[in-house]
């Protein structure tokens, strides 16, 4: 980097309800590890976020605080590159949202399609709690807080991009000073997405994920549920990898593409079992697996490295957002100087 160029800021995070899945290290993981070289990294556990729908089971946000930590460090994300914080404790986070809750309205959130359809799959319908239907502005707060020009984040979180960057505008017009800024989404490619082993969004509550906490025999029982082509009807028959979800999984995973293609064109030709794909799936994803329920059980009992590491990064992300706290009171006119 030369000098005087200041490095983007990049922040992220995951609502911790649960353990990490090899979706999220598709998704979004990987990415991470490679924008914690070159940037400011923050990676944030929302945990206020994830109660918005979980308000009567703090426990299981609580506890999946630690295991997203365990899995983010197993991974290779590297605390020393980047800091990892805890929203709750950042309580300049609220302030800011209070302020900027006076430049939208109702109506306008109302429209948010991803809320929209959490609420729906919640059955919310006309009795959202008011937290979850607002927290689309505690997350523009999140990503002002920081001043964050990347946002790296899943196609379901571009309405809330949206949002800050329109909250951004109209606070910077408002108040004539241009103290927050604009935020880019960093969304995954095509080929940065991962389904479920139903062929579904890989999601915690469908119950068709591998976690990257899953111990070997899991794996395999999981591995061998996947779907695979359904027009095929025997080992010998041709078959259309494109609807042999192994073969994405092996195109993620699998070091030797050129004997991944190989062995897609076995599988049109008919010339290899469903088995035998599942049999290369299953070492391949063992041999990255077992890399990291290593790193993720040696960190895993060592409470006491894990709080340090969300200390520091707590620290580190209340002084960010409390220096933006203050430009924003300023340039509302709301520092009364004591
Ligand atoms: N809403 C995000 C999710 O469900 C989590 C999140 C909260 C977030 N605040 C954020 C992501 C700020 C990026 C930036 O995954």
């Amino acid at each position: 980097m030369s000098l005087g160029m200041k490095k983007k800021i990049v922040l992220t995070g995951d609502r911790p309800t649960g353990p990490l899945h090899l979706g999220h290290y598709v998704g979004s993981l990987k990415k991470r590890k490679e924008l914690q070289d070159s940037t400011d990294t923050f990676v944030m556990l929302a945990d206020a976020q994830a109660l918005t729908d979980n308000f009567d089971d703090v426990g299981k946000v609580r506890a999946s605080i630690h295991e997203v930590v365990c899995d983010y460090l197993a991974v290779g994300i590297d605390p020393l590159k980047c800091s990892i914080f805890v929203q709750s404790c950042v309580h300049e986070l609220p302030e800011l949202a209070m302020y900027f809750m006076n430049l939208v309205t109702i109506q306008h959130l109302g429209h948010n399609p991803t809320v929209k359809a959490e609420m729906k799959m919640r059955g919310f319908d006309e009795s959202v709690p008011a937290g979850f239907f607002l927290y689309p502005m505690y997350q523009v707060a999140d990503i002002t807080a920081f001043k964050a020009d990347l946002v790296p984040v899943g196609h379901d979180q571009a309405p809330m991009l949206e949002l800050t960057r329109f909250i951004v505008s109209k606070f910077n017009t408002t108040y004539r000073k241009d103290v927050l800024v604009a935020p880019e989404a960093l969304f995954p490619s095509m080929k940065g997405s991962l389904q479920g082993l139903d062929g579904v969004k890989m999601s915690k509550s469908l119950g068709n994920a591998i976690y990257l906490s899953d111990e070997t025999d899991v794996v395999v029982s999981k591995i061998k549920k996947i779907k695979s082509d359904p027009g095929r009807t025997s080992a010998t028959s041709p078959g259309d990898p494109d609807k042999a979800l192994a073969f994405s999984y092996l195109e993620q995973f699998d070091p030797d593409p050129t004997y991944v293609e190989k062995l897609k064109e076995r599988y049109r030709l008919g010339t290899v079992s469903d088995k035998e794909v599942k049999d290369r799936l299953t070492e391949v994803l063992e041999a990255f697996l077992s890399e990291v329920r290593v790193k993720r059980k040696m960190v895993y009992s060592d409470v006491g490295y894990i709080q340090a590491i969300l200390k520091k990064g707590t620290e580190k992300a209340r002084e960010r957002a409390s220096a933006t706290l203050s430009e924003v009171r300023s340039a509302m006119g709301i520092n009364y100087g004591f």
